[in-house]
C-alpha cells in the first residue's frame, strides 16, 4: 500500500535512504567490501580483460555512472551499451570478459537476451537486480540483489539510487581484489558511501525547492538538462524522468556540447536544468550557465550548499550537501526525481502509471 503517501513514486522517493542502508549493511568485512554472491575468485578477477555493462532505460544510466568508476578504481576497460543495441552488434568477447546486466525487474527482454548472448560467447554474467528469483537472477552466474523493496511506480527512483550504490560496491570490490585499491582506501570510500542516506534525507527535506522550480516548466513545451562528467548522466536521468511522467519534451546534453547545436533552442523563458556541484569541472559548467542565461533561459541549478556564485546566476536553486564527486549523482538525482514529480502533478498527469508505459518491457 501507499502508506499515507499520495502516490507510489512519492513513497519510493522517500524510501531511498533506508534502501541504501539495507544494501550497505554488513558489506564491509576485515578484508574489505564483501560481495560473496558474485562468486568470483581472485584469479578470475585478475584475468578480466573487459567488462560490458548492458541495461535499458534508467538501469542503463547506472551503467554510465559505473563505467568511469570501475575504470578509475579497478583499471579495467568498461563498455556500456543499451541492451537493445548490444544484441545486434558483433561484440568482442573472450573467456575473460565479464558481463554485468543491470535490471530492476529482472524481466526486461532485451537485457535478458544480452545475458544469453554473452553466456553463449563464453563470458561470465553478473546480474544486479531488485527482484528475488527474477529471470535475470536465475540466468546469471552471480547475483547482487539491491534490496530496494518493491518498486511499483513506472518511473524508477529508489532502484536507480540503490543500483548506483551497488555499482560502486562492485567497483570497490573489483579494485580491492585486483590490487588497485588498498584495504584502507576501500574502507574509506565505503564509509563515505555510508553517508549517502543522510545526505538524501537532507535533500528530501528540501522538496520545497523542487516544488518552486516546477513553475519554470509548467507552461513550456521543452526543457534542456546539462551536466558534465558523472553528472552528464544525472542530466540524462533527470530528462528521462521528466519525459516519462510529465510528457514534456526534455533533452540532456553534456554541458560542453551545448554550444555545438542545442544552444540554438534557447529563447527567453526556456527552462534549462544545470547540474553544477562543487567538483573539478564546476567553473566550466558555470560558464555554460552564463551562456544560457545571456540568452534568457530560466536556469534551474543543482548546486552545492554555500555556492554563492552559482546561486547568483540561477533562477531556482536545488541545493545538495557537499560530497565527494562519486557520490553526487546518487544525491543530486533525488532533486530531479522530485522536480519531475512536481511538474507532472502541476500538469495533471498520472504519476505512477504514465501513458504508453509498462513497469517492465518484456518484448524485444
Ligand atoms: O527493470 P529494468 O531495470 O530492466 O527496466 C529498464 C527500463 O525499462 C526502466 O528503467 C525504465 O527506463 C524506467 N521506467 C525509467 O524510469
Amino acid at each position: 500500500t501507499m502508506g499515507g503517501y499520495p502516490d507510489f513514486m512519492a513513497k519510493e522517493i522517500a524510501e531511498q535512504p533506508e534502501a541504501i542502508e539495507r544494501l550497505l549493511k554488513d558489506r564491509l568485512g576485515p578484508d574489505g567490501v564483501r560481495l560473496d554472491e558474485l562468486a568470483m575468485t581472485d584469479e578470475e578477477i585478475a584475468a578480466i580483460d573487459r567488462i560490458f555493462i548492458v541495461a535499458c532505460g534508467t538501469s542503463y544510466h547506472v551503467g554510465l555512472i559505473a563505467r568511469p568508476l570501475i575504470e578509475e578504481w579497478a583499471r579495467i576497460p568498461v563498455a556500456v551499451e543499451p541492451a537493445s543495441e548490444f544484441n545486434y552488434e558483433d561484440v568482442l568477447v573472450t573467456d575473460h570478459t565479464l558481463c554485468i546486466i543491470i535490471t530492476q525487474s529482472g524481466e526486461t527482454a532485451d537485457t535478458l537476451a544480452s545475458a544469453r548472448k554473452m553466456h553463449a560467447a563464453g563470458a561470465k554474467v553478473l546480474a544486479v537486480t531488485n527482484v528475488i528469483g527474477s529471470s535475470a537472477a536465475r540466468e546469471a552466474d552471480g547475483v547482487l540483489y539491491v534490496q530496494a523493496g518493491p518498486e511499483v511506480s513506472v518511473a524508477s527512483t529508489k532502484a536507480y539510487t540503490a543500483q548506483m550504490v551497488a555499482a560502486e560496491l562492485i567497483a570497490l570490490f573489483l579494485a580491492q581484489r585486483n590490487g588497485n585499491l588498498g584495504a584502507r582506501e576501500v574502507a574509506r570510500r565505503f564509509h563515505e558511501l555510508q553517508r549517502v542516506p543522510a545526505m538524501i534525507r537532507e535533500v528530501l527535506h528540501r522538496s520545497w525547492q523542487d516544488e518552486a522550480a516546477a513553475r519554470a516548466f509548467v507552461e513550456s513545451s521543452s526543457a534542456l538538462f546539462l551536466g558534465r562528467g558523472l553528472n552528464a548522466t544525472t542530466a540524462a536521468e533527470g530528462a528521462l524522468k521528466l519525459k516519462e511522467i510529465s510528457y514534456l519534451h526534455a533533452e540532456a546534453y553534456p554541458a560542453g556540447e551545448m554550444k555545438h547545436g542545442p544552444i540554438a533552442l534557447i529563447d527567453p523563458g526556456f527552462p534549462v536544468v544545470v547540474i553544477c556541484p562543487d567538483d573539478r569541472v564546476r567553473y566550466k559548467t558555470l560558464s555554460n550557465i552564463q551562456e544560457v542565461k545571456a540568452r534568457g533561459a530560466t536556469v534551474v541549478t543543482v548546486a552545492t550548499d554555500g555556492d554563492q556564485k552559482t546561486a547568483q546566476l540561477s533562477d531556482y536553486l536545488l541545493l545538495v550537501p557537499a560530497a565527494p564527486e562519486y557520490l553526487v549523482p546518487i544525491v543530486a538525482v533525488v532533486h530531479l526525481q522530485m522536480l519531475a514529480r512536481y511538474v507532472a502533478l502541476a500538469r495533471g498527469c498520472d504519476i505512477d502509471k504514465p501513458r504508453n508505459l509498462a513497469k517492465s518491457v518484456t518484448v524485444e
